[in-house]
């Protein structure tokens, strides 16, 4: 197995058209797997991540379902649930699929089926290490999970299972791939839409973009879990996903447009 193992989150708002229910961005799905093509020859492992976007947080949201159970519109929330999964599920075909085309070997690990507890509680099932030592490439996805007691169920976000991740394994770099930004913008909600911070470091003051809104928290979970990931020792990465090239030049070592955690 090679050693250095390259973990990428692809952000629901990358590979979605995030206000359109359900609607997918083929053409950067398909640049992402390009570059899995790049970084898998250059024999490197590849785990892959993916967000939900459109196809999850639309719903989730309506449907409070970060809450847990809400009495009063339980039933909606367990059909949500339903539609929420198998849309999620379509989605990671969507991306599975590109990836056979371009003849890599991925495997979906479906978090709802395999284990449960929402967040940072979520227990992954020993089929993620079954994946992670075959071959394959290991594909999991922020979905709606079951957790234990009185809630019944929750959210676990593409984020979490990195953090998770990396306290499981030794992933030797974690790279998210957002849409809208270069990477952490120092003030994105000034005149001028603020400036990319190349380095970043945990003390840094952050701002969080009062546009966004996201049943998993946005940026603010982001830089939460990369600061976790980067303790744990992985380096970590914040990149514009519509500039692919940029993922393999930060996996090569060399210059890239983005942010780096220091
Ligand atoms: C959210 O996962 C999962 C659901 C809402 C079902 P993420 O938090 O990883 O999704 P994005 O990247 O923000 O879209």
């Amino acid at each position: 197995m090679p050693e250095e193992v390259v973990l990428i989150k692809f952000g629901g708002s990358l590979i979605t058209n995030k206000s359109k229910v359900c609607s997918e961005r083929i053409d950067i799905i398909d640049k992402l797997a390009k570059i899995c093509v790049n970084i898998t020859s250059l024999n490197k492992k590849l785990i892959i991540v993916h967000g939900a976007g459109s196809f999850g947080h639309i719903k989730a949201k309506e449907l409070k379902i970060f809450e847990g159970k809400i009495i009063s519109i339980y039933e909606k929330q367990i059909l949500g649930i339903e539609k929420i999964r198998s849309d999620m599920l379509s989605l990671n075909e969507k991306i599975i699929d590109m990836m056979l085309k371009y003849k890599l070997k991925p495997e979906t690990y479906i978090p709802h089926l395999e284990g449960k507890g929402s967040g940072m509680n979520y227990v992954f099932s020993n089929k993620i290490d079954e994946i992670i030592k075959s071959n394959k490439i290991p594909v999991i996805y922020g979905d709606v999970v079951d957790i234990d007691g009185d809630k019944e169920f929750g959210i676990l976000s593409g984020d979490d299972i990195c953090e998770i991740l990396c306290k499981r394994l030794k992933i030797s770099h974690v790279i998210f791939a957002i849409d809208g930004a270069d990477g952490i913008i120092d003030n994105p909600n000034s005149k001028s839409g603020g400036k990319l911070i190349k380095q970043f470091s945990s003390h840094h003051p952050v701002v969080v973009n009062k546009l966004e809104f996201d049943v998993t928290g946005g940026m603010n979970l982001k830089i939460k879990r990369g600061v976790n990931c980067f303790r744990q020792g992985s380096r970590v990465s914040i990149i514009n996903g519509n500039n692919t090239e940029m993922i393999l030049k930060a996996v090569m070592g060399v210059e890239y447009l983005g942010t780096e955690f220091i």
